[in-house]
């Protein structure tokens, strides 16, 4: 089922979701529903607050944006537990419609959470899919990446 993506002002996009307690069908249907929604809008990440659920699910494929091989990544109660490197480089919002900007991120990053069977994994991410999974762990803290851009005017905080 799609969901409506919220857009920027929507005050929803700056709270800040709620861990997931159990990875039910609910969850499950939410991630389904998360990708399906990701991918009617040709983006490459989504994260629940964006489609107006508190919880602390995202969703992410690169695929059609990359060389290599990636496989879809949903992951439940996501959090960096590495990083490294520093390197800028230019993103967009499906629920900032229009604007690109360029953003600092950690150029590698080893993130922990659980999938959709609720069994714990560990990813370790560089290159674009480092930078989808921090933009997307970021909408889970009510952190859009107009808020990161480094000359953002005041009206866009
Ligand atoms: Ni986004």
């Amino acid at each position: 089922m799609l969901r409506q993506i919220l857009t920027y002002p929507d005050p929803f996009l700056s709270t800040r979701a709620l861990p997931v307690k159990r990875v039910d069908g609910k969850i499950r249907d939410l991630i389904r529903d998360m990708f399906e929604t990701m991918y009617a809008s040709n983006g490459i990440g989504l994260a629940a607050t964006q489609v107006g659920v508190g919880k602390r699910v995202i969703v992410v494929d690169v695929s059609p944006a990359v060389e290599e091989e990636v496989k879809p990544l949903a992951l439940v109660n996501p959090e960096i537990v590495e990083k490294w490197g520093w390197v800028e480089g230019t993103e967009g919002c499906l629920s900032v419609p229009g604007v690109e900007g360029m953003v600092c991120r950690a150029e590698s990053v080893v993130v922990r959470g659980r999938n959709e069977d609720g069994d714990p994994v560990t990813v370790e991410a560089d290159g674009l899919l480092s930078r989808a999974i921090q933009h997307e762990i970021d909408h889970l803290e009510g952190i859009l990446f107009i808020d990161r851009l480094a000359a953002a005017p005041a009206s866009a905080k």
